[in-house]
């Protein structure tokens, strides 16, 4: 059984990722029968998601989601920002025991999410294609579980088109990286009354002075220095910026990518902010 169901539905990519129902994940950090296991995860009300395509800031939108919800002491002031708000696609703990407001992060695609998220909080960030590619090359050349340029969980593209053509559904909140760098109080502001919360004027600026760059570099439960560096021996906080590509891509890339979204995403007309 086991066999014939790899050889009907997985295949691997490489060594290090392995391709399920249009999803490329890191072997050892998920497996399909996990990821199946999750239509039978049972959402609730108080239930938050943060969705990412990876490199789009998501550890960023976490420390400043897990920040809005220390203000009332809803979270595990001890633990590192990965198990206050795990990701949903890897178990590091029986969900169904944690106490609610449950706080997850995820790079699922909407097909592969629990169902039953109707009228549930997702936070959906997305960031500059040219940006998030460079910060995607660097993460994986540092991150040994992950070949360069080989990447997961799929395509850029596919990932913001299929939640984005699920926004009349379900409850989404849609933020830049950009809205971001440019105006954090003013995000904070706009996901704290999203999730339900009315935060002191000096209550919002904790938060933006706990979410700075300099402020999550320095902070060990939010900077995912714990990880080994055989693992990663880059740095999640890497440069913080708009228009680091610019460093990096040749005109001809950057023109590619010009194509690709006007290609994949050219009739929703989307505006990015590219320096
Ligand atoms: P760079 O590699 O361009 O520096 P993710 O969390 O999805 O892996 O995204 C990581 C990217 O978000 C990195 O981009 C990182 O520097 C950036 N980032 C994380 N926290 C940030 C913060 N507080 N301010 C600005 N950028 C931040």
């Amino acid at each position: 059984g086991q066999l014939l169901w790899h050889s009907t539905y997985q295949f691997f990519l490489g060594d290090r990722l392995c391709r399920y129902k249009n999803y490329n994940f890191v072997v050892g950090h998920a497996t399909p029968e996990y990821i199946d296991s999750l239509q039978s995860f049972e959402i609730r009300d108080s239930d938050v998601f943060l969705v990412t395509y990876p490199k789009s800031g998501t550890i960023w939108a976490q420390q400043i989601i897990i920040s809005i919800y220390e203000l009332d002491g809803h979270v595990n002031k001890d633990s590192f920002n990965w198990q206050k708000m795990p990701w949903l696609e890897y178990k590091i703990c029986e969900y169904a025991l944690r106490p609610s407001p449950r706080l997850f992060t995820s790079h699922l695609p909407v097909h592969l999410m629990p169902p039953g998220l109707k009228d549930k909080k997702i936070v959906y960030l997305m960031r500059n294609p040219k940006d998030n590619v460079v910060s995607y090359y660097h993460f994986s050349k540092a991150f040994a579980d992950l070949d360069t340029p080989k990447i997961a969980p799929s395509s850029f593209f596919d990932h913001f088109r299929e939640w984005h053509s699920s926004r009349d559904q379900y409850n989404i909140l849609f933020l830049t990286y950009e809205d971001m760098i440019m105006d954090l109080k003013g995000v904070v502001k706009k996901l704290s009354s999203f999730l339900g919360k009315n935060p002191t004027e000096a209550a919002i600026d904790q938060v933006v002075e706990k979410s700075k760059f300099a402020t999550m570099k320095n902070n060990p439960k939010a900077n995912y220095e714990q990880i080994p560096r055989e693992k990663f021996s880059g740095k999640f906080l890497r440069k913080g910026q708009i228009g680091d590509w610019k460093n990096t891509l040749t005109v001809a890339q950057s023109e590619r990518v010009d194509q690709i979204l006007q290609e994949k995403l050219g009739d929703l007309s989307l505006k990015f902010i590219w320096e």
